[in-house]
């Protein structure tokens, strides 16, 4: 007992944080769970683009709360620009009827206000997850089940990897939250064709995220089959490296991440069963959304969730808190946009004591220790 005591001691003392950040929302806002996109709502989250700051927003967490992790959410039909005419100019000016089609290649224009964002989260040394945020969808249709086949989806990513393979940080999320997936052995060979066009684009080495079904939700990952179906995804040369199974979770009682207010930690019932799994199986998953509003319900339990993925860093390589970016720091339930200006930011509460203060280093770690999995 003693022993062991002493040896969970060594390991947590010794064990990496896990990477951490935000994310950066507002090139998705206007697209909703049918994977329909209004793309006049969307509103890029740079200065020189009208939106908020979230390049100073990234940069204060990566210098002043040593975060570096940033998931920065777009839609497919931004990138792509699907409002432009049937076979037009591609360059935003035609009449607004949407092509609806999925075939398009990057639009110059929206995926060079998309690449800013991507190299102000670069620029602050963190990794940075290329979040495609579709729900598997385009415009109601599933990719691969009825609506864009895995050859355009693929296409989409051998591009986005074509200019992104020189950038290590650089992760790519294939796809936000699927849900109500008919199949899920046919997504998984969906997911496969996008893996093997960003390795074939030239992008071997970085992390790769593989999302699930039920809005890749940790607590059914393992049961609905998601975990299964998943594990046959493997890169060019039959390995897993670098591909990661990539789970959201909300804490508040219907677990939507809508609620100021929170009802459990889901450690008991979701972290800590999916780690058991991970761990049997030598896999890892980045815990890519979660997050609460600043009540003391979501400072408690969020907190103790986050130490203990922070003890557990060999089932989870990172965590993103939902979200900051575009969202008002005041009137948003889930709000981890930092009050005050560049250079003169002030941190939330739950970004403040759950996202940064759980960290190894942040004065908790004997806490981390009496829900170490291992005990
Ligand atoms: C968009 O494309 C059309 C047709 O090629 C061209 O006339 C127009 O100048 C372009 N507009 C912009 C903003 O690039
Ligand atoms: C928009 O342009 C397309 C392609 O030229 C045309 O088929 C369609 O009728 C136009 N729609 C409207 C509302 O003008
Ligand atoms: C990647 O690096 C190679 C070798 O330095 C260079 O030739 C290529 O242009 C770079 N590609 C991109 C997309 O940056
Ligand atoms: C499992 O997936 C199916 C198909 O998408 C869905 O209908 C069902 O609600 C999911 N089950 C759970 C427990 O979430
Ligand atoms: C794949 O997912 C289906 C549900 O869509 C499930 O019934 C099946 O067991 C899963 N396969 C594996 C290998 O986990
Ligand atoms: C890939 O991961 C699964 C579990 O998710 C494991 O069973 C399998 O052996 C792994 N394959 C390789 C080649 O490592
Ligand atoms: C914000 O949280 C409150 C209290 O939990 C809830 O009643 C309200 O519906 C939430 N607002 C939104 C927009 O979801
Ligand atoms: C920084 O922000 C705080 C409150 O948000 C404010 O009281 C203070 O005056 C600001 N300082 C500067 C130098 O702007």
């Amino acid at each position: 007992m003693l022993f062991l005591t002493l040896l969970s001691l060594i390991t947590a003392a010794f064990a990496a944080s896990p990477l951490a950040g935000v994310n950066i929302a507002g090139f998705d806002f206007g697209v909703d769970i049918t994977g329909t996109a209004n793309l006049a709502s969307a509103m890029g989250p740079l200065v020189t683009l009208g939106g908020s700051d979230g390049a100073a927003q990234m940069s204060h967490f990566a210098k002043d709360d040593n975060l570096n992790l940033f998931r920065l959410p777009v839609s497919w039909q931004f990138l792509i620009n699907s409002l432009t005419l049937t076979g037009g100019a591609g360059n935003g000016t035609g009449n607004g009827t949407r092509s609806n089609s999925a075939a398009g290649t990057l639009d110059a224009t929206n995926s060079n206000k998309y690449d800013q964002l991507v190299k102000a989260c670069l620029a602050t040394g963190a990794h940075c997850i290329i979040d495609v945020h579709n729900y598997a969808r385009f415009e109601n249709k599933i990719i691969g089940q009825g609506g864009p086949t895995n050859a355009e989806f693929a296409n989409l990513w051998s591009q986005l990897a074509a200019k992104y393979k020189n950038e290590t940080n650089v992760v790519f999320g294939i796809m936000n939250e699927p849900h109500n997936i008919p199949d899920m052995k046919i997504w998984a060979a969906t997911v496969q064709e996008a893996v093997t066009a960003i390795r074939e684009a030239g992008a071997t080495t970085q992390m790769i995220l593989l999302p699930g079904n039920d809005f890749t939700g940790a607590q059914t990952f393992v049961s609905n089959g998601s975990f299964g179906n998943l594990s046959t995804v493997h890169n060019p040369d039959g390995s897993n490296t670098s591909l990661i199974f990539d789970v959201h979770k909300y804490l508040d009682s219907d677990g939507s991440g809508q609620a100021l207010e929170c009802s459990s930690n889901n450690i008991q019932d979701t972290f800590m069963p999916l780690s058991m799994v991970l761990v049997a199986n030598k896999r890892e998953a980045i815990l890519s959304e979660t997050g609460g509003g600043n009540s003391a319900s979501c400072l408690t339990d969020l907190c103790n969730t986050l130490t203990f993925i922070n003890a557990n860093t060999d089932a989870y390589m990172g965590y993103v808190g939902w979200a900051a970016g575009g969202f008002s720091p005041t009137t948003y339930n889930l709000t981890m946009t930092p009050l005050g200006s560049a250079g003169n930011f002030t941190d939330q509460p739950i970004v403040k004591q759950c996202l940064v203060g759980t960290r190894m280093g942040g004065g908790i770690a004997s806490k981390k220790r009496t829900i170490r999995r291992s005990l």
